[in-house]
């Protein structure tokens, strides 16, 4: 008696484990670099709509990259969705992450967004683009009797010091998109004597992107260099911010999508990339107040998303500054040149 009551709980035990482990099989795990209420919302509308279980970790560009990189012998992650696409080229370089080219959803897709995916042999495609810049808090500045900063130029200026807060390069693709962004508008001279400058105002070097304007919200900066559509996150969201694109022009982000390769849920792993890059996903974003310009050119583009036409952008060479060399060259430059002078 007491045996079969053994084996019959055996028996339930099994056959609960083996459901388990059919649900633990139908998962993806998404590495995410945008803001962690759009990762969010995307990790949860998959789940919703195709019962896949999704695993998220939401870290910046930078710091994805450098997982991807220390994964690749026993990869864990199945698809990168999101961040500057720089990273995403420099993974795609390495041979880190998967060619994919016929994805049904291409015909929907801007030209930049194709672009992407051709400089990186199709392994890569763009999801989003906005453009660089920054934002600050009106009444910090006010309060510090400060002049409204229009242009790279102004952030140099001593009365700006301890004021301004960006991310650290190597973990954050923005503050990367900063740096190839300068190089290009000043060239590398000039601009690293640039950057030498600014240091010297900088209170804090972040990990995440965004979290300097976050602050300058919160009134614990008054500046942060971020991407405009950040800042203008903030302004919908009732912070007293002022976004600024640059006067002497910037440069702009393609927000990028790769499949990791050697991934242990490839098939759902391109339901996913198929999935989000639908007009009717790309569009949610505004409700999670992340105003980029979708890649599906049938999303509605929300009005509170900046009007790239009115910003004077740069010709910025993905293909360069995305490429391994490039970025290893100009962050090493970076953390000997700038970030290990004395403020
Ligand atoms: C924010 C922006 C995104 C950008 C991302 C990069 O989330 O809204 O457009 O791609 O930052 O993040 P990171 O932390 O790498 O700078």
């Amino acid at each position: 008696m007491i045996s079969r009551n053994l084996l019959f709980a055996a028996g339930v035990a099994f056959g609960a484990l083996s459901a388990a482990q059919a649900a633990r099989a139908d998962s993806v795990t998404l590495y995410c670099s945008a803001d962690e209420a759009w990762c969010q919302q995307l990790a949860r509308g998959f789940e919703e709509e195709t019962g896949i279980t999704v695993d998220m970790t939401r870290k910046s560009s930078g710091e994805t990259f450098a997982q991807v990189k220390a994964e690749s012998a026993n990869p864990k992650g199945d698809v990168w969705w999101g961040g500057t696409g720089d990273p995403h080229l420099q993974a795609a370089a390495e041979d880190l992450t998967e060619v994919y080219a016929d994805s049904p959803l291409r015909p929907e897709l801007y030209d930049w967004a194709i672009k992407q995916a051709e400089a990186s042999g199709n392994r890569t495609i763009g999801v989003y683009s906005g453009a660089l810049g920054f934002g600050y808090n009106k009444d910090l500045l006010a309060k510090n009797n400060l002049p409204e900063p229009k242009c790279w130029a102004d952030l140099i200026k001593p009365e700006y010091k301890g004021h301004i807060q960006v991310a650290n390069p190597n973990s954050s693709g923005t503050a990367y998109t900063m740096l190839a962004t300068l190089v290009q508008l000043m060239g590398e001279e000039k601009a690293f004597d640039y950057l030498k400058a600014l240091h010297k105002n900088i209170n804090q070097y972040t990990k995440s992107g965004s979290a300097p304007i976050k602050a300058a919200g919160l009134g614990e900066t008054t500046i942060g260099i971020v991407f405009l559509h950040d800042a203008v996150a903030q302004a919908v969201a009732g912070f007293p911010i002022e976004p600024v694109a640059p006067c002497e022009g910037t440069g702009y982000e393609i927000g990028s999508m790769s499949l990791i390769k050697g991934a242990r849920n490839p098939e759902e792993a391109k339901k996913f990339y198929n999935w989000v890059l639908q007009a009717k996903v790309q569009e949610k974003a505004a409700e999670v107040n992340s105003f980029q310009i979708p890649s599906n050119k049938n999303a509605k583009i929300s009005d509170k998303v900046p009007d790239i036409s009115k910003i004077k952008l740069i010709d910025y060479d993905f293909k360069k500054y995305g490429s391994s060399e490039e970025r290893k060259r100009l962050l090493s430059k970076w953390d000997n040149d700038v970030a290990s002078l004395p403020q």
